[in-house]
């Protein structure tokens, strides 16, 4: 059966993320310069942009997985976030970069610097692909940002709605 992309209207197209991405990845080339950072992919909906990012970093670099959920198959947050896969490698004195695809109300996020904290790494930044300006709630700051988006429901590069529409080369606003 074809797909149905009635309800998809594109957002961001794919040669924009791809130029977005290369602006972050030469601001962290520049930053992280004689350092070997380890990246955290908060999974599942940053794996697309993970990959996209670190082969456009030129440094040695390593990485790892943590993976949340609280959403369900929701589109808003039920605010109750469970640690569902921790983190494999020893980050204590290491420079950290989590890297996540969307920041929503920020309570995933913010939940991820308490536990990452907690095990002392000697830097600890954060790389949001989009970030909903209007909603996000931090009380500490974001340092690479690809866009600030409205309160929209986005799909596509690696976003999901219930789990389909990651594969989407571009993003799109999601209609009911
Ligand atoms: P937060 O904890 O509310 O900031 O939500 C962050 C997580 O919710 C993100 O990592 C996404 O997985 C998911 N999320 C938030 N907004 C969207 C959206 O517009 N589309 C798809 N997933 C979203
Ligand atoms: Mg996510």
């Amino acid at each position: 059966m074809a797909r149905d992309k009635s309800k998809l209207k594109l957002y961001i197209d794919h040669r924009s993320i791809d130029k977005k991405v290369n602006e972050l990845a030469a601001r962290i080339n520049k930053d992280y310069k004689g350092k070997v950072p380890i990246f955290i992919g908060v999974l599942n909906g940053s794996f697309i942009f993970l990959s996209d990012l670190l082969r456009k970093v030129d440094l040695d670099i390593e990485v790892d997985f943590l993976k949340l959920s609280s959403y369900g198959d929701n589109k808003i947050s039920s605010g109750n976030i469970r640690l569902l896969k921790d983190l494999n490698c020893p980050i204590a004195d290491r420079d950290i970069i989590v890297v996540e695809d969307i920041v929503d109300s920020g309570l995933s996020l913010s939940f991820i610097r308490d536990l990452i904290s907690n095990h002392k790494p000697s830097s600890l930044e954060f790389v949001s692909f989009l970030y909903k300006k209007n909603i996000a709630n931090l009380n500490f700051k974001i340092k690479y940002i690809g866009y600030k988006i409205p309160n929209k429901f986005v799909v596509g590069y690696g976003l999901d709605y219930a789990q389909k529409y990651r594969n989407l080369k571009s993003i799109y606003i999601l209609n009911n």
